[in-house]
């Protein structure tokens, strides 16, 4: 098992990671409180696969529960299904003293935690992600939210989890395809501030990761949290994880979001930006080779067909605009992030149009 302490005062909660935890669950939470009842929220995929196991595990510890499913996918993330989880929590009778568990991928976190936030003002959760992207980033540091029409994560709070326990063999049913999208993430930490992490993804493939996940997690995990200490609300040093994701959020919205995937947006938004700014002699001579070659190993795009042009319009709205400022990430070199704040308008030169061949 591995422990890591997130500080921050009375908000401050552990993470832990371990093969096999999902089983031991209850134990755990019984650990942290005497309710006597949990609403475990999760989706209708998640459900089916592991809602059983945890439900044993949650009972065994003496714990009643509700299990609250809404169907899978991001287009549920949405003020509708927070109405419907508040009625669900109403009925089934939770009140201030009993906790929330948020099961599942980044849409469960968040939703569940924006439900937990803010029903009854306010009820204690804990966070059981289960995919990589969940476990590597979305399920520490307190962001919840939903989608509004008008852009993705537009109503939201920072709300921390009680504790996040991370059960890495949940990913063993992710399809290939999520497992490269979550690579997006994690190649995304070795490359802002984790030198080791990079190495260690070039020397494995999508089979040798699975023997190194607790490791992998746990390094995510800690940057993470490093991070989160540092900045809980998101106005500086944190915003360092958004490496990728001004281009790769473009990316997404530009091809309506069902043709990549969040963590193939952020791979070729890392890719597209680092191109540039190399040839800018901003990032060290290499940087790009190295990093396509490493996307290119997990399966994932190094860049888009759209043009600057047609991603622009979908950054204008992006949460990362404060007035006619931003702030973009960019690599000094692999390991090393750095934010480079820039006017609204300065932003299409950061953006080309294709990688040479
Ligand atoms: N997912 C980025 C953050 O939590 O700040």
């Amino acid at each position: 098992m591995k422990h890591i302490h997130v500080e921050l005062g009375k908000d401050s909660y552990d993470i832990h990671i371990e093969n096999g935890l999902l089983d031991r669950a209850g134990d755990y939470i019984r650990s942290l409180t005497k309710s006597k009842t949990l609403a475990v929220i999760t989706d209708s995929h998640v459900d089916a696969l592991y809602g059983k196991r945890l439900e044993n595990s949650l009972q065994t510890a003496g714990f009643r529960v509700h299990r609250l499913v809404f169907p899978a996918g991001e287009e549920h993330k949405c003020a509708s299904s927070l109405l419907d989880l508040y009625q669900s929590l109403s009925d089934s009778g939770i009140t201030r003293s009993d906790y929330v568990i948020a099961f599942g991928g980044g849409v469960v976190g968040d939703l569940g935690g924006f439900a937990a936030a803010t029903f009854l003002r306010g009820i204690p959760f804990i966070q059981i992600p289960t995919t990589i992207i969940s476990q590597v980033d979305s399920s520490v540091g307190g962001k919840v939210g939903i989608d509004l029409p008008s852009g993705k994560n537009q109503a939201g709070n920072f709300y921390q989890p009680k504790g996040v326990l991370i059960d890495p063999t949940l990913l063993q049913t992710l399809p290939k395809r999520f497992i490269h999208d979550g690579m997006g993430e994690v190649i995304k930490y070795g490359c802002i501030r984790d030198l080791e992490l990079f190495e260690l993804l070039e020397g494995l493939d999508d089979e040798g990761i699975f023997d190194h996940w607790e490791e992998i997690i746990e390094r995510c995990c800690k940057s993470k949290a490093d991070l989160v200490e540092r900045d809980v609300l998101d106005m500086g040093e944190r915003m360092i994880l958004n490496f990728g994701h001004t281009i790769g959020h473009a990316i997404e919205g530009c091809y309506g979001f069902g043709r990549y995937t969040h963590g193939e947006g952020v791979a070729a938004g890392m890719s597209m930006l680092t191109g540039v700014t190399e040839a800018m002699g901003l990032t060290k001579e290499g940087t790009t080779a190295r990093l396509r070659k490493l996307l290119i190993r997990y399966g994932l795009p190094v860049d888009v067909d759209a043009s600057a042009e047609d991603l622009i319009p979908y950054i204008s709205n992006d949460k990362k605009m404060r007035g006619n400022h931003m702030t973009l990430i960019i690599l000094k070199e692999i390991g090393k992030g750095r934010l480079l704040p820039l006017e609204a308008e300065e932003l299409p030169k950061y953006i080309r149009k294709k990688v040479a061949p």
